[in-house]
């Protein structure tokens, strides 16, 4: 929930105001390098990379296998701002400590949020390793970051949220994937709280709300930045098949190597995306 006016304003502005000092004010392009786009921080030419225990206001990751830390720096030739490592809600943060990077982000002047996940494929036809183009998305956390009260300088009070996937940014990213010939599936994410998995009654359930995929992030992240008005891409890895008929169980560390798996391709889309922003 936004805490009061005044302590969500003044809290936002002291972290810009750090990061400001530290990197600039120059990016126009966000990426949060969730889970599946490791690679990426790689290829970011790192002016200044700085850790959240530096950012006044900024939570601490504490999930081992998210860092934490912003790069600032350079990919192809874009300006960029990235997040290596977020935050979730079932690390006991609040919907606003979850996306509070995203309004620090806007408020340092980006415009458009890049975003990626791992995500659980319920879609038939999926299969693990597949790359997921998000379309549409789903918001079963039982959270909003948007509750309470709404600060009319950051976006409207009731965000519409008719395509909060940006057109341009998707067909940009189906050129890349194209371009490459790398199949990249579109569908609708469903975002849980976790952490644990879902049941099979639950995936059924899910899947019959009209998800695709599920996952535990990416939802409060993509409603604050329509809220502030930026241009949103999302992409998922598809690190298990949750068939409920056909389920297996599934570790974390399975999870991971699915992703690690897919994350060079993943980064290369992503790549070519920032190259067209350009
Ligand atoms: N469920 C929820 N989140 C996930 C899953 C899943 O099956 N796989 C990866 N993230």
């Amino acid at each position: 929930m936004t805490p009061d006016l005044d302590t969500a304003l003044s809290q936002v502005q002291a972290a810009a105001d750090a990061l400001r000092q530290r990197v600039g004010d120059g990016a126009r392009v966000g990426v949060i390098l969730g889970t599946g786009l490791g690679a990426l921080a790689d290829q970011i030419e790192a002016r200044e990379t700085v850790p959240y225990d530096e950012v006044p206001g900024f939570p601490l990751s504490t999930v081992e296998s998210h860092y934490g830390r912003l790069i600032a720096g350079t990919l192809r030739g874009v300006e960029v701002l990235a997040m290596q490592g977020r935050f979730h809600l079932y690390e006991g943060y609040s919907a606003w400590q979850v996306t509070f990077p995203v309004r620090v982000m806007a408020a340092l002047g980006v415009e458009t949020l890049l975003i990626s996940n791992a995500a659980g494929g319920m879609n038939p036809l999926y299969r693990r390793g597949d790359l997921m183009l998000v379309t549409d998305h789903i918001n079963l956390q039982g959270a909003n970051p948007l509750t309470g009260p709404n600060v009319d300088a950051w976006g409207p009070r009731f965000p519409d949220m008719s395509e909060p996937y940006d057109r341009g940014l998707r067909d940009a990213a189906e050129a890349a994937a194209l371009e490459r010939g790398v199949p990249l599936r579109q569908g609708v994410y469903v975002a849980v709280v976790g952490p644990n998995l879902e049941t099979r009654a639950e995936y059924r359930l899910l899947r019959q709300f009209g998800a695709d995929v599920v996952g535990m992030s990416t939802v409060p992240e993509v409603i604050v930045a329509r809220h502030q008005g930026l241009r949103v891409l999302a992409m998922s890895v598809i690190t298990d098949e949750c068939f409920p008929d056909a389920l297996e169980p599934v570790d974390i560390t399975e999870i991971l190597a699915a992703a690690g798996q897919a994350e060079p391709t993943l980064a290369a889309l992503m790549g070519d995306v920032v190259e067209s922003l350009a």
